[in-house]
């Protein structure tokens, strides 16, 4: 198959993988996903960026094949998490004149993770240059984004930006550019939610440092490029910068309906009050979603019935997931019912250690709600609301 091409000489060589479901154990993919590779010819050496997850390597070898690739002066591994240097040792096999190009972090993980020989590597400094001839790379070190280790390669000639996982969308498509932005917006940010959100602090750093590039072209490592930049730039500023928006994130348990009562009262009582709700059963919601949820709201409300005197294991999964990934929440509660035991605000709260939310009286309650309870979460749904409008949340 002829491969796409960015510019004449700067090809896709990645592999699409339209069936993955699943990625790091964890995060569900309902696009599939792709592992870009980009194979970069100058007039003097020839640079393939970043491999693909060696589950695909011969689609990689195939697509250098129909290339007829003959040499690989330099394999450049921006990262080296195993779904983009995973297939490194079946290149340096077909093509052992390639030395790999890396930061000095990296080179330590593709030697621990790969066993590769240190003799085969070479590494970058911040800013370092490398010329293919006619054309130019300069290594840009970003770290954590979202490894310790990661760099972003910048061909100066062209203006294209080579930028692995950062601004990566997990979605599968044949075409080479962005086709519907507003479906790359939707994968791009359950990517950033699940991945780079817990960074944020490092990925502002990273971005201004992208401020004085010229940059026409954004190749990620994942999902299409963008050659309309600033339609993924203008995404990770507000994913970044901007305050949460008048969003209340509902995520819930409910094991005879008690809770499940107080959720669908609170979804009214903060509608109501011109609060928008994003509300999730969690014995079937998607982790993704709830991770693109996560990153502009302002308010979490935890639906949590008790079970085994403690809080249900569904509800305190959501809470270390949300503490892990570090989104910009501004306040938490809880909302549920037990019947005796009263252990599940205590844990909840308790797991919270990453994030600094002010905690709102929760609404706990024995049994099924009463006329009392519903005026409680009126009382809340007020209170959350009155706070949403003093910050300006829209
Ligand atoms: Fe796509 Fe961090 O690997």
């Amino acid at each position: 198959m002829k491969r796409p091409q960015i510019k004449p000489g700067i090809h896709a060589v990645g592999a699409i993988d339209w069936d993955r479901r699943l990625f790091d154990a964890l995060i569900p993919l309902p696009d599939g996903t792709s592992y870009n590779s980009y194979l970069v010819r100058g007039s003097q050496k020839t640079a393939l960026i970043d491999t693909v997850d060696p589950a695909m390597d011969t689609v990689l070898t195939g697509n250098l094949d129909d290339l007829k690739v003959e040499n690989i002066d330099y394999v450049i591994c921006n990262h080296a998490e195993q779904d983009h240097a995973g297939s490194i040792p079946l290149i340096l096999d077909l093509y052992p004149g390639a030395r790999i190009v890396c930061t000095p972090k990296c080179k330590g993980m593709l030697m621990d993770l790969l066993h590769l020989d240190e003799g085969v590597i070479t590494t970058v400094n911040d800013g370092d240059i490398l010329s293919l001839g006619d054309r130019t790379f300069e290594f840009i070190h970003a770290p954590w984004v979202h490894w310790p280790e990661t760099m972003v390669s910048y061909l100066k000639e062209d203006k294209v930006l080579f930028s692995c996982d950062f601004f990566g969308s997990h979605l599968a498509q044949t075409a080479l550019y962005v086709q519907n932005e507003g479906q790359v917006y939707e994968s791009a940010k359950r990517y950033f939610g699940e991945i780079m959100m817990p960074f944020r602090t490092n990925i502002k750093k990273n971005m201004e440092r992208l401020q004085s590039y010229a940059i026409d072209i954004i190749a990620p490592s994942h999902g299409p490029v963008y050659d309309r930049p600033e339609f993924i730039l203008d995404a990770y500023r507000h994913w970044v910068y901007d305050e949460p928006a008048n969003m209340v994130l509902l995520p819930y348990v409910s094991m005879h309906g008690s809770t499940k009562d107080m959720v669908d009262y609170m979804v009214g009582a903060l509608t109501e009050r011109g609060v928008n709700v994003r509300q999730f059963d969690l014995t079937v919601a998607d982790p993704g979603k709830l991770a693109i949820a996560l990153v502009d709201s302002a308010t979490l409300v935890l639906g949590a019935c008790t079970v085994l005197g403690g809080a249900h294991p569904l509800a305190a999964n959501v809470v270390f997931l949300a503490n892990a990934l570090r989104p910009n929440l501004k306040y938490a509660t809880i909302i549920g019912s037990f019947g005796w035991g009263q252990r599940t605000i205590e844990q909840i709260t308790g797991m919270l250690t990453n994030l600094k939310p002010e905690i709102l009286p929760p609404v706990y309650i024995k049994g099924s709600p009463t006329e009392n309870d519903f005026a409680a979460l009126d009382a809340l749904a007020e209170s959350i609301a009155q706070k949403h409008r003093e910050n300006g949340y829209k």
